[in-house]
Parts: C-alpha cells; structure tokens; sequence
C-alpha cells in the first residue's frame, strides 16, 4: 500500500456542561485526507479543496500536515508523504473542523505505517494540530473523532481519556449558521476563575450527564444539559439563540447548547423525526434573522475515523 484515504467526523465539544472534557462524534458531515508514501523525507500539503481557498497552503499551518509531522517525528520515522485534504466541514463552525482534518489524516499515517500506535495514542498528536489551528491543545474534538462515541477527557496531564457508548436512540441534530467565529477569539471571552456557585452547578450537571448516559436515562441527559461557563458569555455571538433552546424543547428535543465555541447549535434527541423537527425550527429561527443555516441530523458516530481507500 503506499496510498490511503481516511474519514474524520465532526464533532459536538463541550456537550453544555463538560467545557474542554467532553465530546461526540457524529456519523457525517466530516473531513477526508488522502495520504500518499513519497520517496524522500518532505512533508507536502500538495492540494486542499473544499475551503473556498480560505484555509493557509503552508504545512505546518494545517492541521492535517502538523498532526502528521507530529506523529512521525515521535516515532523517528523520516518517511515523506504528499497530504490531500478535502474539506467538507465548514471553517469556524464549533463542528471540529480543525479537529476532523489532524484525525483523518493520522488514521491514515497510522494505517500506512502499519498501525504502531492505538486510537487513544493517536490523541496527543492531534492535540498538536490543534495548538496550531486555535492556540488551545484542547482534546474534546479530536478524542471523540478518533474513538467516536462519547469522549470524557478526565484529566490532560497525563491525558486520560474515557469512552462512553452512545445509546443506540439517541440522535444530534447540528445547524450551522453561515457566520465564522474563530474558536480562538471565542476562548479569550471568557473568564478566566468562576464562582464556587456555578463550579457546583456546573459539576452536578456534568456528573448527571454522565450517568444519565450510561444507564441511559433521557430525562436525566435532558436536565443535566446546561452550562454556566461558556454559555451565558458565547451566546451574544449567536443571535437568536434563547428562542432556538424554546423552540429546539418544545420540538421534544432533549437538550440544547452551542456546539464546540460555536455558532453551530445542536440538540440532543431520542428520535429521528424529533431531531428533524428541532433542526427545522432552530433552522427558522436563523432565517427569521436573516441568517442561511444548514441543518444535520445524525446518529452518534459509534466508530471515530474510518479508513475509506487504499491503494
Ligand atoms: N472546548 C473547546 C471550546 C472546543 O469550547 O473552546 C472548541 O471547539
């Protein structure tokens, strides 16, 4: 084999209540790398499509090529390869676009290289790309994009990361309002120490949703959707987004929240045809704002990354 193609989903950061230690993988919409064995030892992001020309050509500016970069020099390889990306997800969207690019493309190194190193290995190295991408080595993309599921990160030093089954009902609906909001500059809005008050809040919430997934219990997953952090700050950058949560419930959603640092909103909820009618009437709501969203429906990513050619 000296030639391979991977898939990457998106992914939902934060889930609310669990800021930087929780995440979830969708089945689509996603990244896709192609890597190719090359003869010497250079690292080349020969072509990216599908980023409107927006994303840098340099490689050690994308995700993808840094993530790479980072997984063979740990392990003393000097192999060269060409990187394609195709972008399907969205810049600045809060749907681990970032994320989606470093992981397919290190599901594919690995796979070349004859897998030496584990999905959870495979982590750190993503995490790279992503200081590179927003500043912020934060896992809650990647981790769930790698392993897919339910990612709890537990701690980051040393990294222990948790996967959680997803319940077979369960689905996300994601809607992406055509606005860019750099995960970057939503991070620097927040505050820097929060109130024992809201720690508490805010740990029950996150403990109940733990449980509530693994028992699984809907209402509970419903009632521990909640953040004091992010939330009451990130969502000034999403207009409409206190009718979008009544109207997201009152569809029969679970739950509502930002997706990563936003302005994606998505919603947790126990069918299809709920999760349907969420995204249409969250979709209205930006309408009614003059606002084009996108609007996906889809069930947990059981998986992570997925190998889809080899050559
Ligand atoms: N946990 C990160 C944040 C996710 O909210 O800033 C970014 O997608």
């Amino acid at each position: 084999m000296t030639s391979i193609k991977a898939f990457a989903p998106a992914t939902v950061a934060n889930v609310c209540c669990g800021f930087d230690i929780l995440g979830f993988a969708v089945d689509h919409p996603g990244d896709e790398v192609r890597i190719t064995l090359r003869k010497d030892e250079l690292i080349q992001l020969v072509s990216i499509t599908g980023d409107g020309g927006k994303l840098p050509r340099e490689a050690m500016k994308n995700t993808a090529s840094v993530a790479v970069a980072s997984f063979l020099r740990s392990l003393g390889l000097n192999q060269g390869v060409d990187i394609e990306l195709n972008k399907n997800l969205p810049l600045g969207s809060g749907m681990g676009s970032s994320a989606a690019s470093g992981v397919a493309a290190l599901v594919a190194i690995n796979e070349l290289m004859g897998n030496p190193l584990t999905r959870e290995q495979l982590v750190p190295h993503a995490m790279e790309a992503e200081r590179v991408a927003c500043g912020s080595a934060h896992a809650d993309n990647v981790a769930p994009s790698l392993l897919g599921g339910f990612v709890l990160v537990r701690d980051y030093s040393p990294l222990d990361v948790i996967r959680i089954d997803a319940t077979e009902k369960m689905y996300c609906t994601l809607v992406h309002p055509h606005l860019e909001l750099k995960t970057e500059d939503s991070r620097k809005v927040l505050r820097q120490s929060i109130s024992l008050k809201d720690t508490i809040t805010q740990s029950g919430n996150i403990a109940g949703l733990m449980i509530g997934l693994m028992k699984p219990d809907y209402a509970l997953i419903g009632r521990s959707l909640k953040d004091v952090i992010a939330e009451p700050i990130r969502a000034a950058f999403i207009p409409g987004f206190d009718k979008m949560r009544t109207v997201a419930l009152e569809s029969g959603a679970l739950g509502f929240g930002i997706s990563g640092s936003g302005p994606t909103v998505f919603a947790l909820s126990e069918s299809r045809p709920i999760a349907t009618r969420a995204g249409e009437a969250i979709q209205q709501e930006f309408e009614r704002r003059e606002l084009i969203a996108d609007v996906y429906v889809s069930k947990i990513n059981q998986r992570g990354a997925y190998i889809t050619e080899r050559t």
